[in-house]
């Protein structure tokens, strides 16, 4: 049996299950952020190329606008998941992290580069210019991030390996050995990613910035967009489940709750996703613009807490497969502290939603002419 570094022996300042929840919630909306990056920048570069449509024009610069913000989303709800993964999973995530320390690393300058290109994306985009491979590079780069952040959520759960690549460079020179889990977990951020800017455009196509035609466009592309990769999404989570260790499956099989968020719950929900969508953008002149929005926003979240969950299920079970309980440790709650703690923690979703208001209400439209 592999062997764990020996846990930190203060103990948690907070239950092991709100760490837990704070986790999930907030690496939710991490994931919605980073699919509406990856899909919704895939979607303003295939757009770009048509530039005799002046709708997929309009799309394709909204969409680019936002990118930019998207991506301090990106990175803001990415920081607190990291903290709560430390805290519960900082024996498993320091060693991995510092197996592949140079990757790692390097994803700091690889932010730097792609948050540069989806600016020039955006200004080319603005100056009528060809714009798609400024996006393209900057499509790349934040695949690779995703790739090594998949590399690192999977090395975490192989200790078996952990030795062998530590005596081949203890700098993290390398990547792991490869690992049949990896590719689909990866594939599966990317086409939610599609499925989500689906989502996306149905949302801004409740936007009064955009002309009617507009708002046509945006809907229907919305629509065949989520329909389309949601069934892909769907297939991708039966792969990524399906490749999974007999011993995990077994256990994701008969605990309710990843039974629940997995199997029934996250693919009962996209096939409704899938009916719904293909039915608001077929009636879309006939129901009310708000409505469809604000199914699509809370699809979308809906969606990806239930993903989350599963996701969570998958490396618990594999951990404690190699003998890693993440249950089993001391705990001696600050209530004061924790108390503080929140009213914090909701004071900033608060700013947050403020912040995003703001933005959806500001005058100069993100849209529109160049
Ligand atoms: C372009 C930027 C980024 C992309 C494309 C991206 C993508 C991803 C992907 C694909 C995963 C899931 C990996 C898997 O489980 O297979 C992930 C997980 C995660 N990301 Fe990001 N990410 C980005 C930036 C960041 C940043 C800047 C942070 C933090 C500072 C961050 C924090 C996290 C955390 C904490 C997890 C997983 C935590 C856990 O499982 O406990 N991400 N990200």
């Amino acid at each position: 049996m592999p062997t764990f570094p020996a846990v930190d022996p203060i103990p948690l300042p907070a239950p092991i299950w709100l760490f837990k929840l704070l986790h999930i919630v907030t690496l939710s909306l991490h994931f919605v952020a980073v699919q509406m990056l990856i899909g919704g920048l895939l979607v303003a570069i295939v757009l770009s190329l048509f530039r005799g449509s002046p709708s997929a024009s309009v799309a394709a610069r909204a969409l680019a606008r936002r990118l930019t913000v998207v991506m301090t989303f990106v990175i803001n709800m990415g920081v607190p998941p990291l903290l709560f993964s430390q805290v519960l999973y900082g024996r498993a995530l320091y060693a991995s992290s510092v197996l592949i320390g140079i990757y790692w690393i390097s994803i700091v300058l690889i932010l730097m580069l792609l948050y540069r290109m989806l600016y020039r994306f955006t200004e080319l985009l603005n100056e009528g210019r060809t714009a798609w491979p400024a996006g393209l590079l900057a499509w790349l780069l934040a695949g690779c991030v995703a790739r090594l952040f998949s590399t690192n959520m999977t090395l975490m759960l192989r200790p078996e390996v952990w030795q062998q690549m530590y005596s081949a460079s203890a700098m993290g020179r390398f990547l792991p050995p490869p690992d049949p889990t990896l590719t689909p977990r990866w594939l599966l951020m990317i086409a939610g990613g599609m499925f989500i800017s689906g989502l996306w455009l149905i949302y801004l196509s409740a936007r009064k910035t955009f002309t009617s035609e507009e708002q046509k466009y945006l809907a229907g592309l919305g629509g065949k967009l989520a329909a389309g990769f949601g069934v892909v999404y769907l297939a991708a989570g039966f792969w990524a489940s399906g490749v999974q260790p007999a011993v995990v499956k077994d256990g994701l099989a008969h605990d309710a709750l990843y039974h629940f968020a997995g199997l029934a719950g996250y693919g009962w929900l996209a096939l409704v996703a899938v009916a719904i969508v293909f039915g608001l953008a077929a009636v879309f002149s006939r129901l009310a613009k708000g409505a469809m929005a604000t199914t699509a926003i809370l699809l979308a979240v809906l969606i990806e807490i239930l993903f989350v969950v599963y996701r969570d299920g998958v490396r618990d079970l594999t951990l404690l497969s190699k003998g890693f309980n993440v249950w089993d440790r001391a705990v001696a709650t600050n209530w004061s502290v924790v108390g503080i703690f929140l009213v914090l923690f909701v004071a900033a979703i608060g700013v947050i939603g403020w912040l995003v208001s703001v933005v959806a209400r500001a005058k100069k439209p993100m849209e529109g002419a160049a």
